[in-house]
C-alpha cells in the first residue's frame, strides 16, 4: 500500500503539494485511517500543466505513434504483472470485494492493451475537391488534457481516460477523486517504470473545489474529460466554456431494465441482481429500475425478492456480493432515499443481509428492492448511487417507453423479451448510449462506445470511438 503523502506526480517526480497539506485516506469497511495523499490546487496544477505542454511539444508530440503504443502495451503487461498487489490497494481503498477490484484491474490493463494496439491506427483522409487540389485531413491529438474521475473505479477510469488521451498523443493532467486514489498512485508508479516519459501522465491529488476547479478552470489545457455528478459537470463545462475547451462529460444515470412477459425470467433475475448489486450499486450504469409488465408483475417480484433476498453484504476482504459504500456521506445519502421511500409508503419487498464483518465503523447499507415505484417519484427519478433497485409496473410498449425515457437521464438500458421485432423497435427508442438486449453490462466492456444523453452527459468514451474525442482533423489543401 503506498504510504502516498508525496502522492503528486509533475514531470516524472513526486512530491508533496507545494502548501503542505494533506488528505487522510479512509478504508470505507471499517472506518480507519489507512493513508494520507497531498492536498494539491491550483499551485500544483499551473505547474503539472506546464509540464503537460512541454512535453506535449517535446518528447510525446516527437514520438513515432507506434512507440506510444508499445509503452501503452507495456504498461498493460506490467499492470496484469501487479494484479494481486492493485487489487488489494483497491479493494482497501474503495471497499469492493476482492473479486471485482481483480475485475476492475484485469479491465485496466485491458485499456492499455486495446489503446496500446491502437495508437498507430488513428488516421485521417484524403477528400477530392477542385482539379488541381489535393486535400488531406490529418488527424491530431488535442494537446493537453485535463481528467477529472471519481472514485467508484479509480483504476478503470484511469485506464479508460490516461490510455485513449495517450493513444491519441495527447499528454495528461490527472486529478483522481478525494475518497480514493490509491490504486492510481500505484498505477503511476508502474507508468514511471515502464518508462512513460517524464511530462506525459501529471498526477495531483486534492479535492474537487480546489485542484479540479483549478484544472477545469486552466486556460494551458485544450480538452477536459470528467465523470461525476451532474451538479459538478455542469461547473466544469462553464468552466471549459470560458476557455473554449471541449469536455466530454459522464454524469451517471436511472438506467432501466425493462422485462416484457415473454422474456426468459431466470436468465433476467440473474442479470438485473448483478446490475444493480455490483460495486454496491455504485456504479454510473447500474440498473437501478426493473421496469416489468404488469401481467407478470406480481411473480416476477416474488422470484426477484427470494434472490435479493440472498445478497450478501461484507468487508472487501469477505469478498462477498456488496462491501461496503465508499464514505459515510455516501452511506448517509443512500439511507436517506430509503427513509424517504418508507415515509412515502414505498413497500419494501426484500433486503439483503449484512454479515459479521460488516462492523459498525465501516459505511454499511443493506441492499433493497422496493415497489411498486412511482414513475414520478425521487426514487424512479434520481440517481440513488448505491444498492436500491425500483420496481414499476408497466402495461405496453408504448408505456415502457414513456417510463423509461421520462427522467433526465439516459445512459444505458436492458430490454428483455424474446420477439425480435420489439428488440429492435426498442432499441431504436430509448434515448440512451447503450442498449443491451436480453443481457446488460453495467460497467463493462472496453470496447464498446460508452456514454449518454441528456443529464447522463455527452461524447463518448471507450472504443474506438473515444479516440474521436481526443483528437481533432485539420485540413491541408495543397495546389499541384
Ligand atoms: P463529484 O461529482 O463531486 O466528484 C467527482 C469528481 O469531481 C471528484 O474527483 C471530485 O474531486 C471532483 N470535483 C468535485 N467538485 C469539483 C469542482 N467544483 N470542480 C472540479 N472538480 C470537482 O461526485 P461525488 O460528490 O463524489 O458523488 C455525488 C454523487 O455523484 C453520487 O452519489 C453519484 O450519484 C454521482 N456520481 C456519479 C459517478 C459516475 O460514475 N457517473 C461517479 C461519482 C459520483
Ligand atoms: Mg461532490
Amino acid at each position: 500500500m503506498p504510504q502516498a503523502t508525496k502522492s503528486i506526480y509533475i514531470n516524472g517526480v513526486w512530491k508533496a503539494s507545494e502548501n503542505g497539506k494533506q488528505i487522510d485516506m479512509l478504508a470505507p469497511s471499517n472506518g480507519k485511517k489507512i493513508g494520507a495523499i497531498s492536498r494539491g490546487d491550483k499551485a500544483d496544477i499551473d505547474k503539472a500543466v506546464f509540464a503537460a505542454r512541454s512535453a506535449f511539444e517535446g518528447v510525446w508530440g516527437q514520438m513515432a505513434a507506434v512507440d506510444r503504443g508499445r509503452l501503452l502495451s507495456r504498461l498493460g503487461v506490467k499492470i496484469l504483472e501487479n494484479i494481486e498487489q492493485l487489487a488489494s490497494i483497491e479493494a482497501l481503498d474503495t471497499g469492493k470485494p476482492m473479486t471485482l477490484a481483480r475485475n476492475d484491474i484485469t479491465a485496466t490493463a485491458r485499456y492499455f492493451e486495446y489503446y496500446g494496439g491502437a495508437a498507430d491506427k488513428i488516421h485521417g483522409e484524403t477528400i477530392p475537391f477542385l482539379n488541381g487540389y489535393q486535400v488531406m485531413i490529418l488527424r491530431e491529438p488535442r494537446g493537453v488534457a485535463g481528467h477529472i474521475i471519481p472514485w467508484n473505479y479509480p483504476a478503470q477510469m484511469y485506464g479508460r481516460t490516461i490510455a485513449c488521451a495517450l493513444a491519441a498523443g495527447n499528454t495528461t493532467v490527472l486529478k483522481p477523486a478525494e475518497e480514493a486514489c490509491m490504486s492510481i498512485i500505484r498505477l503511476t508508479e508502474l507508468a514511471h517504470e515502464v518508462g512513460v516519459p517524464p511530462g506525459v501522465i501529471n498526477l495531483v491529488t486534492g479535492l474537487g473545489e480546489e485542484a479540479g476547479a483549478a484544472l477545469s478552470a486552466h486556460n494551458g489545457i485544450d480538452f477536459m474529460s470528467f465523470t461525476g455528478s451532474p451538479e459538478v459537470g455542469t461547473l466544469i463545462q462553464k468552466a471549459a466554456a470560458e476557455n473554449h475547451v471541449p469536455c466530454v462529460l459522464e454524469l451517471g444515470g436511472k438506467s432501466p431494465q425493462i422485462v416484457f412477459d415473454d422474456a426468459n425470467v431466470d436468465e433476467a433475475i440473474r442479470v438485473i441482481i448483478a446490475a444493480i448489486i455490483q460495486n454496491t450499486g455504485q456504479t454510473c450504469s447500474a440498473g437501478s429500475r426493473v421496469l416489468v409488465q404488469r401481467s407478470i408483475f406480481e411473480e416476477f417480484m416474488d422470484a426477484l425478492a427470494k434472490r435479493f433476498r440472498s445478497i450478501k453484504v461484507g468487508s472487501h476482504e469477505s469478498d462477498l456480493d456488496c462491501g461496503p459504500v465508499i464514505s459515510q456521506v455516501q452511506c448517509e445519502r443512500v439511507k436517506g432515499f430509503l427513509e424517504r421511500a418508507r415515509k412515502n409508503g414505498i413497500e419494501l419487498i426484500a433486503e439483503g443481509s449484512l454479515d459479521e464483518t460488516a462492523v459498525a465503523s465501516g459505511f454499511y447499507v443493506t441492499p433493497a428492492l422496493l415497489g411498486p415505484v412511482d414513475p414520478a417519484s425521487e426514487l424512479a427519478q434520481d440517481e440513488v448511487f448505491g444498492p436500491v433497485l425500483a420496481a414499476i409496473p408497466f402495461d405496453d410498449e408504448d408505456d415502457a417507453i414513456a417510463i423509461a425515457n421520462g427522467t433526465q437521464f439516459g445512459l444505458i438500458a436492458g430490454v428483455w423479451t424474446e420477439s425480435g421485432a420489439r428488440q429492435i423497435r426498442m432499441a431504436k427508442r430509448l434515448r440512451v448510449g447503450q442498449v443491451y438486449l436480453n443481457a446488460y453490462g453495467a460497467g463493462g466492456g472496453i470496447e464498446l462506445p460508452f456514454g449518454g444523453f441528456k443529464k447522463s452527459g455527452h461524447g463518448r468514451e471507450k472504443g474506438f470511438e473515444a479516440l474521436k474525442e481526443y483528437t481533432v482533423s485539420k485540413t491541408v489543401v495543397i495546389k499541384h
